[in-house]
């Protein structure tokens, strides 16, 4: 699956470098790291919606430091074939 979590401005301001450096940790964490190709992608066209994801066709918006375990639980982890 590719992931892509924005790096545009409007979200780099919000967090989303912290975001990367979490789903790093986290597909670590839940040993995924060879389901998941994560990459920094410029503006989804979402700025006013936190910092924004793509999974393959679904957007995540406002996804924070803080949530994204929770985000990343609930709505990729699912998907992946474990
Ligand atoms: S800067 Fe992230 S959606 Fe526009």
């Amino acid at each position: 699956m590719k992931l892509l979590v924005c790096v545009g401005s409007s979200c780099y301001l919000k967090g989303s470098y912290d975001v990367i450096q979490k789903l790093q940790e986290l597909l670590k964490k839940y040993e995924v790291e060879d389901q998941v190709d994560l990459n920094a992608s410029f503006c989804l066209g979402f700025c006013a919606s936190g910092v924004t994801l793509k999974s393959d066709e679904v957007f995540l918006h406002h996804v924070n430091p803080e949530n994204v375990e929770d985000v990343f639980l609930k709505e990729v982890y699912p998907l992946l074939n474990k």
